[in-house]
């Protein structure tokens, strides 16, 4: 089996790589180069009836839209003009041959200090679609985001009538204490993370919340004309249903990928994803609700249950009338989330990988650690007075202390390891055989593990849920690449009776993998660089819930990761 993934990795290298030098001069041509000045800034705001100082860029919030088209070269200096450390991610950007500017702190990148600069430069190689930015260390993301609108190339028209106009609708979670703090808070209590004092849409919680019946985010709609929503989901630790009243949506493109067209009610995203989706006004003149609220499916957690609303709201519509409702599903229903899962396609056929280089099998979860402090009541308020945790094949990933991509790249001993295990240390029944009650010791291990690839293989990686504390959905991102999601299920994964789509299946950046579920993707390895890969439920990735894939050099020009650029932060 070795022999023969070795045998075929070679073949395809060489094809590849030849391929490549062929087209040499031809890319990366690109489109024309965007420059923009980020500045991160705070800025007093108030919500909820409450006043404090956020972390912004350029102090809009949500921030700047970074407009662009297919193939551009994007240029962004980003000035760090507040007291926290900082860092952007272009979530959804494959950052080909650019893994330096890919944003992820202690990953790709020491964090830009306070006072200090760096300029991010990457292009948009055959991408197009919406994205998003977002800061990449500790919770500053609860604030730092925005979006990224990649339009095809000029005379290149969308798949689908084109909308009459195109908004914006980020999806977030609002909290009135200072998040770099509560992340800091949370830890240190080893327990769970409280809910968001507020769900909002572009940043407006809506009329449900306290104080906020004029901090309504609005669209106003001609009767009969079609529109393009570019959904967002930048939550910090939620997933979140979206619907509007009595209107259907019809998704058209998942994470940047088209799609097949998909009528639907409502939509589940979880952090990290996005969706465009057509809506037609075609109900009576009247002011409609966009909602967003909760998808839990872990049990025991606390979460907001309030309902952010904005208004879709009908040119002649009398704008103090009542808005229509949304029917959102309720919190659990694991349901309506495997309907949107299954009515994404792609929209044409696709190239996914047959053969397989590097398999790995990998289970994604909570873990409680034995209690160490000498304070319990205030460190251990996990399960059976434990600390929470996450891990990756029970591994919980820890920071190192300056980039992982500088470390490898340099050579630089002592900051990470090359044994990410390619499978848990035992199979059993992840789902169901978890005691009811989590031990106070789950036995995870701590580690900053990679696991490393050979430049051009066929990667297939089944995620695995486990209940060792609850089965939950976790939104699972992988940095530098889109992935296809070639099945998913309930239950343990069996390879079986597992159903594999080859065919069309949706090319994604963050799989929900399924409550007690599991899902499976295949990339193939070919943008060489030090890549992240965790849960984008901002309160799992600080328990370590993510692993690090290296990806090697391959041998052209093409293949090879440039130098690190002169004004790379430094730790
Ligand atoms: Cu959008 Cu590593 O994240």
């Amino acid at each position: 089996m070795a022999n023969f993934a070795t045998f075929c990795f070679l073949c395809v290298s060489l094809s590849m790589s030849y391929y490549l030098h062929a087209m040499a001069h031809e890319w990366p041509a690109g489109g024309s180069t965007r420059f923009y000045d980020f500045k991160v800034q705070t800025l007093r705001v108030t919500k909820l009836c409450n006043t404090k100082e956020i972390v912004t860029i350029n102090k809009k919030f949500p921030g700047p839209v970074v407009y662009a088209q297919e193939d551009d070269r994007i240029i962004v200096k980003v000035t760090n003009e507040t007291p926290y450390n900082a860092t952007i991610h272009w979530h959804g950007v494959r950052q080909k041959l650019s893994c330096w500017f890919d944003g992820p702190s202690y990953i790709t990148q020491c964090p830009i200090q306070a006072g200090q600069t760096f300029t991010y430069e990457f292009t948009l190689v055959k991408q197009k679609g919406t994205f998003f930015w977002h800061a990449h260390v500790s919770w500053l993301r609860a604030t730092v985001y925005g979006a990224i609108v990649v339009y095809p190339k000029t005379g290149v028209p969308y798949p689908f009538k084109h909308p009459y106009e195109e908004h914006i609708v980020i999806l977030g979670e609002y909290w009135l204490k200072d998040v770099v703090q509560l992340e800091q808070q949370v830890l240190a209590s080893g327990g769970a993370a409280p809910p968001a004092d507020a769900f909002t849409i572009n940043s407006h919680p809506g009329p449900n919340y306290n104080c906020s019946r004029n901090d309504v985010y609005k669209i106003d709609v001609v009767p009969g004309k079609t529109y393009m929503l570019r959904l967002i989901n930048a939550a910090l630790n939620m997933e979140n249903f979206f619907a509007i009243a009595y209107h259907k949506l019809t998704v058209v493109e998942a994470d940047a990928e088209y799609t097949k067209s998909f009528t639907t009610d409502r939509v589940m995203l979880g952090p990290g994803q996005t969706m465009n989706v057509l809506v037609t006004a075609d109900q009576p003149i009247g002011k409609y609700s966009m909602a967003m609220g909760p998808y839990m499916s872990a049990k025991n957690v606390s979460f907001q249950n309030i309902s952010a609303v904005a208004y879709f709201q009908y040119v002649g519509a009398a704008p103090n009338s009542l808005s229509l409702p949304a029917n959102l599903p309720s919190f659990n229903d694991n349901l309506a989330v495997k309907t949107v899962m299954d009515g994404l396609r792609s929209l044409n056929p696709v190239d996914v990988p047959e053969e397989i280089d590097a398999s790995l099998f990998v289970t994604v979860g909570l873990n409680v650690n034995k209690c160490r402090s000498k304070t319990p009541q205030k460190n251990c308020q996990g399960t059976n007075n434990g600390t929470f945790a996450a891990s990756m094949n029970n591994i919980t990933f820890m920071k190192p202390t300056i980039s992982i991509l500088e470390a490898y790249y340099k050579k630089i001993d002592g900051q990470f390891t090359e044994d990410f295990p390619g499978a848990p240390l035992k199979f059993y029944d992840f789902v169901n055989g978890a005691p009811n009650n989590a031990p106070n010791n789950t036995q995870a291990r701590n580690g900053t593990r990679t696991k490393v690839l050979e430049f051009g293989s066929r990667v297939q990686i089944i995620f695995q849920d486990t209940g060792t504390v609850t089965t939950e959905n976790h939104p699972i991102h992988l940095h530098g690449y889109s992935f296809y999601v070639i099945g998913y299920g309930t239950g343990n994964f069996n390879p079986q009776t597992a159903n594999f789509n080859l065919i069309d299946p949706p090319y994604m950046n963050t799989i929900g993998v399924p409550v007690g579920g599991w899902a499976v993707i295949r990339f193939v390895a070919d943008n060489p660089g030090v890549w992240f890969m965790h849960c984008h439920l901002d309160i799992h990735q600080s328990w370590g819930l993510g692993a690090v894939l290296i990806v090697e050099n391959g041998k052209g020009p093409l293949e090879t990761l440039p130098h690190p650029p002169a004004d790379l932060p430094r730790c």
